[in-house]
């Protein structure tokens, strides 16, 4: 097993809108440094406009061909470049991939089996067969199904990981042949509850399937939150596994120099100086002892707003100040612009998707607060410990597996958890969070627990490894 395909839909910092961007964008890299004989390469689209003109003009075109979905016979191009031991390609098609929106378009549907079709076409234009091919959430599902039933050509091992069961690529039968070029004797492959649900079918045609931490791996095996597909989950039990996501430790540093104060865990007087800027950007108090919680999110319930919404206006009664950066659902972003209205001198909300003020709330907050009511993975919780931000998550998916509860007698733990999905078990989990930092001895601990413990790639890229190689 030396050659690895892996295909998604997105990947920092090419064009990212998220986790699953971030994960392309890293773990293929970490796979590579961690065996020097290994052949990774990344396929994704060429999303037009998205991708920054400094590595536009970094890219050559290597090939064009044609490719076949049903009816249609479609143009497409390969541009490609080299980038930490990775050989990336880019599928080139305008009328799909120059959109305002990488998802959410009419045609989604249509968009991504041709990215799919044209990454099995491709293969011959590139001269090389991957021993395994990686595909990622219901975007790329389609050149798993391809893969093993159309392309029998191909001894290759399919693995489909799912970042998030919830986004399952369901569709009418009416396009199963028009648009997924996907021939009646395979309906039974991909129908689930009546429509063409390509999760399903990738999950039933994969070698293996793997989630983004061992926890969302049992809970996707219920009804609770699979959206669905615990059945299909269940039934394939014996080839799903869950290895929990890294992050790259080189773009989230507290050491980094764009920082106010750069810090270290050896030296952390630089994040004062961060929390300051903070309340000055943000407008509130500049306190260095008051405690400052950061929320950085998308505005959506699954993420917990609920609970917030339900009891912010209680932990404001203390002194603390909060901080919310993200966009989202109408509902959550007015209650946020209302609160910081009402309270101006204790919270404030910056409705806005910002890479540089999200690294700066990771650096200068105290607690980073992260009530999900699933999380496959999530990796905002990582990002703020590695700057010392001490995560309060709800236990479970991967922000049970990341992140374990601290423990004052013991000196173990690396932030503060809840278990049940219920607000005011959130409001005890804060006050709890509180109550360590004014102790100023254990916060030290537990805040230098959070930046010490081991996010990096490097234990999940070996898994990876062991279970690519367990298929041969
Ligand atoms: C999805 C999940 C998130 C995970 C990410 C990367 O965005 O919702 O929990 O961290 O994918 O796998």
């Amino acid at each position: 097993m030396k050659k690895i395909l892996f295909v998604a839909s997105e990947a920092n910092p090419y064009a990212g809108t998220g986790g699953l961007g971030d994960v392309i964008g890293s773990l293929p890299g970490a796979l590579a440094a961690e065996r020097s004989d290994l052949d990774v390469r990344v396929v994704i689209p060429m999303h037009v406009g998205k991708v920054s003109p400094e590595y536009r003009t970094a890219m050559k075109k290597i090939c064009e061909f044609d490719v076949p979905l049903s009816w249609r016979t479609l143009y497409c191009g390969i541009y490609s470049l080299n980038a930490n031991g990775v050989t990336w390609y880019f599928v080139d098609n305008e009328y799909y991939f120059n959109r305002t929106k990488l998802y959410g378009e009419y045609d989604d549907g249509e968009r991504y089996a041709f990215f799919s079709k044209a990454v099995l076409e491709m293969l011959p234009h590139i001269d090389f067969v991957p021993d395994v091919l990686h595909a990622n959430d219901w975007q790329s599902a389609l050149t798993v199904i391809y893969l093993k039933k159309l392309y029998p050509q191909y001894d290759t091992k399919a693995i489909y990981t799912i970042h998030n069961i919830e986004y399952q690529g369901k569709y009418s039968f009416g396009i199963l042949g028009d648009v997924f070029d996907l021939p009646n004797e395979l309906a039974s492959t991909v129908e689930y509850d009546g429509c063409v649900n390509l999760t399903k079918g990738a999950i039933v045609c994969a070698d293996k399937v793997t989630t983004v931490s061992a926890r969302y791996a049992e809970e996707i095996g219920t009804e609770f939150y699979s959206h669905g597909l615990h059945y299909i989950i269940w039934e394939n039990r014996d080839k799903v596994c869950g290895i929990v996501n890294g992050i790259d430790l080189s773009l989230y540093d507290p050491e980094d120099p764009s920082l106010p104060a750069p810090f270290s865990v050896n030296d952390i007087s630089g994040k004062a100086t961060c929390k300051l800027e903070i309340q000055r950007r943000f407008g509130l108090p500049e306190s260095e002892t008051t405690p400052l919680v950061v929320m950085i999110s998308r505005l959506a319930t699954h993420k917990g707003f609920d609970l917030v919404k339900c009891i912010l206006e209680e932990f404001l009664q203390e002194d603390v100040q909060v901080v919310l950066l993200g966009t989202g659902e109408k509902e959550y972003e007015e209650f946020f612009s209302w609160i910081a209205n009402r309270y101006p001198s204790k919270a404030s909300a910056m409705l806005a998707y910002n890479k540089g003020i999200a690294k700066l709330l990771y650096a200068g907050g105290d607690i980073f607060l992260m009530p999900s009511l699933s999380e496959p993975c999530g990796l905002a919780q990582m990002m703020a410990s590695r700057y010392g931000t001490v995560p309060v998550v709800r236990e479970t998916g991967g922000l049970a597996d990341t992140i374990h509860p601290y423990n004052p007698t013991t000196g173990e733990g690396n932030g503060v958890n809840f278990v049940s999905y219920n607000a005011h078990h959130m409001l005890d989990a804060l006050r709890r969070a509180v109550e360590l930092y004014n102790k100023p001895e254990q916060w030290a601990k537990l805040r230098k627990n959070a930046m010490t413990y081991d996010f990096s790639w490097s234990k999940s890229a070996k898994m990876y490894l062991d279970m690519y190689n367990s298929l041969f």
